[in-house]
Order: structure tokens, then C-alpha cells, then sequence
């Protein structure tokens, strides 16, 4: 996934992404449903880059990734953050708040494994706690061939990245191709990434299945959408 990349990540999704204000949305949308919510863990926190700005919380957060945990881990010396498969994670402690943002969960790839994901992060919520799931694309939105690129322009560093978005059955594959130049020169390298497509009634199914009320919110963050459910 983003083993290559890590270091490139944040420049890569700064213009895309912006964490404070999400952050603050998160904040928002937890008090109101959960008033005095003080623990939180963030669910494929990559470079940890929401968890920086929760800052009235005791956060914690979970990556598959070695990588993208090193760089959160530069970030943010004093959280713990532990390296784990959101679809079968078990921290043996509760949160007032889970999340999982910017379509993270689309990479357990098949139904099976978002209903695992769900229920895993639902067993880790207090009661009355809130769940926030920013889901990826759903296969009625998503348009194949779709050409993508990214350019950050730096002083000291380039990056251009491409890449043509394909679909086979429910499953989204990006094959990244990475140019970056630095002042110790130019690197090539290629990433793929395969993300499931998933219904808004499979999202919410998962939803109740792990035994939470959910709200649909179609638009999100980007306009992908955001699922709150709570216990
Ligand atoms: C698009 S990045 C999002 C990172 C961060 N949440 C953000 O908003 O910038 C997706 C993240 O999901 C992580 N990831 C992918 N599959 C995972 C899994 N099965 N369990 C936990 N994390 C996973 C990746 O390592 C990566 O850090």
C-alpha cells in the first residue's frame, strides 16, 4: 500500500485534505451525540495527521502499515499507536469515540471484512459511544478510467503521481506511478492499492449488524459521505 510512499504522504494529500477542520467537525459530531466524550481512537491513522488536531482528547490509533506508523510516530511521540488489521483488532480497552476517515475502510476490499471492521471497532466503543466511518466509493459512483494525478511543488521536493482507476468485479485498483525529485535526484516507483466498493445499504447492514443505530450522511467531509453510529 503506502510502504513506498509514507514519507511523501503528508505533501502528497496537504492540498487535498484539511485535517484541522476536519478534526474539528469529528469534535463536533462526537460531543453532540456523546457531550463530555474524552477518549479516541483513530482506526488506520496513517502519519496521524486527524490525531494531531484532536487535541481535547486522550487519543490512541491503529495502522496496518510499519510506515505510515513511523511517521505518526515522529508526530506524535507520546500516543500510542499500535500496528494492526482493522478487520480483527483487539486493544482489550473501550473509547468514547472510534474513527476511521478518508475511505481507509475501503481496503478490507470484500463485504466479509467490512462487517468484521465494523464489528471489531463497535467492540471497542464504551457504551454510548460513537462510531464515524467516512466510507469509499460506492460501485454506483464510481467511474472506471478515471485519470488521476497529483503534483506537489516544493522547493526541495517534486512528486508527480498518476494513475488510471480500474475496476474488476467490486474492487477498485490503483496502480500509482510515483516520479519524485529531490536534491539526491529523481526516483521512480509504482504503488497499487485495491480498494472494496460497497453499497450504502452494505455500510449501514455492517452497521447494525455490529448492534449500532446509524445516521447516513451522503455529502462528508469530500463529498464521499460519513456514517455515525452509535451503541
Ligand atoms: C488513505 S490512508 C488514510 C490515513 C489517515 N486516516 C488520513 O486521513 O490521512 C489509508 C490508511 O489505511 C491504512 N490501512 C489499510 N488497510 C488497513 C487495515 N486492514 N487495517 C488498518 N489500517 C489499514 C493504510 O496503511 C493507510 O494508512
Amino acid at each position: 500500500m503506502f510502504s513506498r510512499s509514507a514519507r511523501l504522504y503528508d505533501a502528497v494529500y496537504a492540498s487535498i485534505r484539511d485535517y484541522p477542520r476536519e478534526a474539528a467537525e469529528l469534535d463536533r459530531l462526537i460531543q453532540e451525540r456523546r457531550p463530555g466524550a474524552r477518549t479516541l481512537l483513530d482506526i488506520a491513522c496513517g502519519t496521524g495527521a486527524h490525531l494531531e488536531h484532536l487535541t481535547g482528547y486522550e487519543v490512541e490509533g491503529l495502522d496496518l502499515d510499519p510506515e505510515m506508523l513511523g511517521v505518526a510516530r515522529e508526530r506524535l511521540p507520546n500516543v500510542p499507536l499500535h500496528e494492526g488489521d482493522m478487520a480483527d483488532f483487539d486493544l482489550g480497552k473501550r473509547f468514547d469515540a472510534v474513527v476511521c476517515m478518508f475511505s481507509s475502510i475501503g481496503y478490507v476490499r470484500t463485504a466479509e471484512r467490512l462487517r468484521s471492521a465494523v464489528s471489531s471497532m463497535a467492540r471497542h466503543l464504551e457504551p454510548g459511544g460513537v462510531l464515524v466511518v467516512e466510507p469509499w466509493l460506492s460501485p454506483e459512483v464510481w467511474v472506471d478510467r478515471h485519470v488521476g494525478a497529483v503534483f506537489v511543488d516544493q522547493p526541495e521536493l517534486k512528486i508527480a503521481r498518476m494513475n488510471v482507476g480500474e475496476r474488476e468485479g467490486n474492487l477498485s485498483i490503483f496502480e500509482f506511478e510515483y516520479l519524485v525529485g529531490t536534491p539526491n535526484g529523481l526516483e521512480r516507483f509504482n504503488e497499487r492499492h485495491e480498494l472494496g466498493l460497497f453499497t450504502v445499504e452494505q455500510y449501514l447492514e455492517a452497521f447494525r449488524a455490529a448492534g449500532l443505530e446509524v445516521d447516513h450522511d451522503p455529502e462528508g467531509p469530500m463529498g464521499r459521505g460519513l456514517y455515525i453510529g452509535s451503541v
